[in-house]
């Protein structure tokens, strides 16, 4: 059994990793830790894993390093900056290193501490680290020995371009007009577990807001997935604009398009289901359907639907995900598969959750 670590195991994506990996057949979770709950089971903070896990969370403290040297498997479930101060050692002692956060997730250094404010303390392992989407770097994730996971928007976004973009590096010519505009909605999990003035019952609920219009940090992410991630020889000034919506878990996210003629010329439904065709945790609805967050709750599957519309030259695909799930621990438990080489799927088998 491999031996796995969870760092942050009192927050959403913590404990939605100890959900998937409870039920996965090869790993066992040898340490879970929180600062502010050391000492107690893992129960009487989450009722909901009552009779399915006797885990204790631990402040490791001064002894972090030799207890997590002993996992194969580190997963960081924390706010940025924390995974970076770790991954040296953990990777020099043969670990993996798994972050939920964005400490591995920017290649360009420079980008990263513009945006997140924040010196690296790694830069040279940042050059190695592999960003954790098995659906476009699954080789390089087989061989990785820390994976910045994805973010929950771009990885919605990105696996919704990818089709379109690479049908474009194809066609040898623009099948898009080079303005991508995505509008995203994500459930109030998308914040986190910590309390905070704006996440309140009474804010959240019958509202609905945009923030970071002029700058989400996930922006960078997700150009870095256009451009650099899926090699597209066109540059795309990409508008990016995230709302947060009373609803508890899932993601909804719009890309807008204007195709060209030679954008028109293709079958966009077709592309899209070839596109995805092998790929177990991705959906293309028939043609005409349109997605609902409801239909992929809980699970690790990521929907899509393509609406082509060649009167007005534009094309709209619709994505929905679950935040928690492929747009955080799930995608993290995915790569973990993918680098220990286990069937991709294993603890992922979930079905959606309805009503
Ligand atoms: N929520 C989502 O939908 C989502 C999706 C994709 C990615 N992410 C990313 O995943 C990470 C975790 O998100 P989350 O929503 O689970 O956050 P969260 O609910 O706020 O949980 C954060 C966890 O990190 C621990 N923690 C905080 N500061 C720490 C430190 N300095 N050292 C060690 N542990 C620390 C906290 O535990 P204690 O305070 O008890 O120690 C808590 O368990 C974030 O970087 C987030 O951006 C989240």
């Amino acid at each position: 059994m491999l031996q796995a670590a969870i760092i942050g195991g009192t927050g959403y994506t913590g404990v939605e990793l100890i959900r998937l990996l409870s039920s996965h057949p090869k790993v066992t979770i040898k340490w879970l830790t929180s600062r502010t709950e050391a000492g107690k089971p893992v129960a009487s903070i989450f009722p909901s894993l009552r009779g399915i896990s006797d885990l204790t969370y631990s402040d490791l403290g001064e002894g972090t390093l030799e207890a997590l040297t002993s996992c194969d498997v580190v997963f960081f479930a924390t706010p940025h900056g924390v995974a970076m101060q770790q991954a040296e050692a953990l990777v020099a002692a043969g670990v993996k290193v798994i972050d939920l956060a964005a400490d591995f997730r920017l290649q360009s250094l420079q980008s990263f501490e513009q945006w997140y404010k924040h010196k690296h303390a790694c830069p040279e392992l940042l050059k190695q680290a592999v960003y954790g989407l098995p659906e476009i770097s699954r080789e390089a994730i087989k061989t990785a020995k820390v994976i910045g996971n994805p973010g929950c928007y771009p990885t919605t976004a990105i696996l919704g371009l990818k089709p379109i973009i690479e049908a474009q590096n194809d066609k040898g010519e623009a099948v898009i007009e080079p303005r991508i505009i995505i509008d995203a909605k994500s459930g109030v999990s998308g914040a986190g577990r910590q309390a905070k003035l704006n996440l309140n019952y009474a804010e959240t609920t019958d509202n609905f807001n945009a923030y970071g219009v002029t700058g989400h940090r996930h922006l960078p992410e997700i150009e870095q997935g256009v451009h650099e991630l899926l090699q597209s020889k066109y540059t795309h000034n990409i508008r990016f604009v995230p709302h947060l919506v009373p609803m508890i878990r899932g993601m909804f996210t719009t890309i807008h398009l204007s195709l060209t003629d030679a954008g028109c010329d293709l079958d966009l439904q077709q592309i899209y289901e070839q596109a995805y065709q092998n790929e177990k945790f991705i959906d293309i609805l028939p043609a005409g359907e349109f997605p609902d967050t409801r239909s992929v709750r809980a699970s690790n599957r990521l929907r899509i639907a393509v609406h082509q519309d060649n009167d007005t030259k534009s094309a709209t695909i619709l994505v929905v995900q679950d935040n928690l799930v492929k747009g955080a621990a799930g995608q993290a438990v995915q790569c973990m598969n993918v680098m220990f080489g286990f069937d991709e799927s294993l603890g992922l088998n979930h079905v959606p959750v309805v009503p």
